[in-house]
């Protein structure tokens, strides 16, 4: 047993007190895990978009104060009474979605969403483990990897490959499953078939290695900000778009392809872009699949009589994997090196330079920045 388990612990987590102000670097107390519960020490967590959404409020009933961050990593320092997944020591993935395995959405194939999983931010038991001045903080999809130390459920971790490094293998609780899903699970792409991919973030980088592993002809990468475009190439891209330059995005997709693009991705959380793709993909077979994010109850336009002639419009959420079964198989694609998450860790932060992090997401200087719990900051 570990000589913190059984007592809260005092340590530093990023606070948003409200939307759209900075991170706040706090000393908060991690309460025991209860039953059922794990509670992980953090090694690494990513700076993903979502969490940049978030923070700018795109969910307007958001409870703040909050512990956001939901792309993580850790080693489990003690757990509850009850859990068997995972002991002290293990190396886990945070999973943002559940997985409990008894209810009727873990028991069925047709969804990767767990009726367990609380959508208000807080435990199961609907309290929080974190408080911050004696005030409670609400736990983003009950992980906040924002925080030294957290407590979530034992269906919110996933024990992976111990060989993997947990300084750097945030990456796969979101952006790897969620992009490489994209493709693997939403996608179904064949072999040979003709594919966009709009926003080469984290995220998009990852729909561009389920693409090379998927055989695709034709990967066409599209981004605003070129810089990204090296990258891409060496991920699998074979063409190149950026919007800023074309007049008509749709029409020139027609003639970079037969007519239109069999497999369209959107991985950048603007809806006039996600109605772009749409529009690019072919007129009578093509497909379209939604990562990006919107505001809460915003929609997109979807021509009706082009899904009647044959155009498909999906979403996927998480990659559409059943995150704490998925997780670990990717890993193991990451230890092999099939999937090269190194490549798209471009700044290595402490907690302490949160902000400056999440502003080289906005900038478009950064690709993936992480922090590292373990550096000094
Ligand atoms: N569905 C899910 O489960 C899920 C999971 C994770 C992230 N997301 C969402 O996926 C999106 C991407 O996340 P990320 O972390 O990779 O973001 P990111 O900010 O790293 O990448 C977005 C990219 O889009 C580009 N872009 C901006 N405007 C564009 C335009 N008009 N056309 C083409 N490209 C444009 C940017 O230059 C950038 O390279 C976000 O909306 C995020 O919230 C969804
Ligand atoms: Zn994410
Ligand atoms: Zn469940």
């Amino acid at each position: 047993m570990s000589k913190t388990a059984g007592k809260p612990i005092r340590c530093h987590a990023a606070v948003l007190w409200s939307a759209n102000t900075p991170y706040a670097i706090e000393e908060v107390e991690v309460a025991v895990p209860k039953k059922g519960e794990v509670r992980v020490k953090m090694a690494s967590t990513g700076l993903c978009h979502s969490d940049l959404h978030f923070q700018e409020g795109i969910d307007k009933q958001w409870p703040f104060p909050s512990v956001i961050g939901h792309e993580g990593a850790g080693i489990i320092e003690s757990v509850g009474e009850g859990v068997t997944s995972v002991k002290p020591g293990d190396t886990v993935v945070l999973v943002f979605e559940s997985y409990c395995g008894e209810c009727e959405f873990c028991k069925s194939p047709k969804t990767n969403q767990c009726k367990k999983q609380p959508r208000n931010q807080l435990q199961m038991d609907g309290t929080s483990r974190i408080t911050c001045k004696g005030q409670a903080l609400s736990q983003m999809s009950s992980i906040s990897t924002f925080s030294e130390y957290t407590v979530t459920s034992e269906a919110n971790v996933t024990k992976v490959n111990q060989k993997a490094n947990p300084n750097t293998l945030c990456l796969a609780g979101c952006c790897i499953p969620t992009g490489y899903g994209a493709v693997m699970n939403a996608g179904k792409v064949p072999k040979g078939a003709t594919t966009a991919v709009w926003g080469l973030g984290g995220v998009g980088m990852c729909v561009l290695m389920g693409l090379r592993d998927s055989q695709a002809g034709k990967i066409i990468a599209i981004d605003t900000n070129p810089k990204k475009f090296p990258l891409a190439k060496e991920f699998g891209a074979t063409d190149f778009l950026n919007p800023k330059e074309v007049d008509d995005v749709p029409k020139k997709l027609a003639e970079m392809t037969n007519g239109g693009v069999d497999y369209c991705f959107v991985s950048v959380g603007i809806v006039p872009v996600m109605e772009q793709a749409f529009n690019s993909s072919h007129p009578n077979w093509g497909k379209t699949v939604i990562i990006g994010l919107s505001d809460l109850g915003e929609t997109m336009r979807a021509g009706v009589w082009e899904l009647l002639f044959g155009r498909q419009l999906v979403g996927t959420f998480y990659g559409s994997y059943k995150a704490k079964l998925g997780i670990p198989d990717l890993v193991d694609k990451v230890v092999a090196g099939q999937i090269q998450l190194e490549k798209l860790i471009t700044h290595r932060l402490p907690l302490t330079k949160i902000n400056e992090g999440f502003n080289m997401l906005k900038t478009g200087e950064s690709l993936r920045a992480i922090i590292d719990y373990d550096i000094k900051g």
